[in-house]
């Protein structure tokens, strides 16, 4: 049978990726989006992959979204949360409006997204929930202190509710990506990607999305059914977890 994956943020950048490597994989594919409508519908037209507008940030919202997404293609089975933004600034320029939509999309947007499913994946005996966080909750980064901690909240989530999914063989493993040539990166100023963040990657360029969407492959497979609470580092060296 073939298993329906959902994307969040999976229209663009590491989640477009994401959505196109489990399509060649075999998987049912729905990709969820935030509201880039021009963005989506482009990624539809050129993947036939199904996509769907909600706000992850809104837990009513992923709930009428993910039940649409069922009802359409059936129940999920392989969630991958990839939604997340950036509000870099350093910490005295930090606004409450900043921090708030950081906290709320990359780490409550887990909750909003993995709440839903996570019934249906107890009673099926199955399921595989896999979460981007960063290098960046691993290891803090200068300018990111909302993101920071988001991202390590994400690794919480995950190795917390991988505890509770073991006994119904529901796998909850988080990826973390380094650097990765996506738009997120791009907005990063030229001068400070090329003088503070390349020099600091061992392997002396930046990631390919693709890079990171074969490890999510990997972990929605049954040949991953081992692996759960893990955290999956793909950052080009620049740093061991
Ligand atoms: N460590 C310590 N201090 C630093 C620093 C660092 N890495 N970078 C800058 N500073 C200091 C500067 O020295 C300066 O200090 P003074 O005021 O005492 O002179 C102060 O911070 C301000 O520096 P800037 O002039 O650079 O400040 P700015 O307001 O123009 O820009 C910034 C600040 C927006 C945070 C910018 O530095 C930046 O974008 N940094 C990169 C942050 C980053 O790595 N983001 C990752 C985005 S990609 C992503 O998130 C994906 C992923 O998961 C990896």
């Amino acid at each position: 049978m073939t298993r329906v994956a959902l994307v969040s943020g999976g229209t663009r950048g590491i989640g477009a990726a994401i959505s196109i490597a489990l399509q060649a994989a075999g998987y049912q594919v729905a990709a969820n989006y935030a509201g880039n409508v021009e963005r989506a519908t482009a990624f539809h037209e050129k993947t036939g992959i199904p996509v769907f507008r909600w706000d992850v940030r809104d837990y009513d919202a992923c709930v009428a979204g993910i039940a649409e997404v069922e009802a359409m293609l059936g129940p999920v089975e392989v969630l991958v949360n990839n939604a997340g933004i950036t509000r870099d600034a350093m910490f005295h320029k930090t606004t409450p409006d900043m921090w708030n939509a950081v906290i709320a999309t990359n780490l409550t947007g887990l909750f909003n997204m993995t709440h839903p499913v996570w019934p249906g994946m107890r009673e099926r005996n199955f399921g595989r929930v896999i979460s981007i966080s960063s290098i960046n909750g691993q290891r803090g980064q200068a300018g990111q202190v909302n993101y920071s901690a988001a991202k390590a909240g994400d690794l919480g989530f995950t190795k917390a509710l991988a505890q509770e999914g073991a006994g119904r063989n529901i796998t909850v493993n988080a990826i973390c990506p380094g650097y990765i040539g996506t738009e997120m990166v791009m907005a990063i100023p030229p001068d400070v990607l090329a003088e503070k963040i390349i020099p600091q990657i061992p392997i002396g360029r930046l990631g390919t999305p693709e890079e990171i969407a074969r490890c999510v492959v990997f972990l929605a497979s049954d040949d991953s059914g081992f692996i759960t609470g893990s955290t999956f580092s793909a950052n080009g060296g620049q740093f061991f977890a």
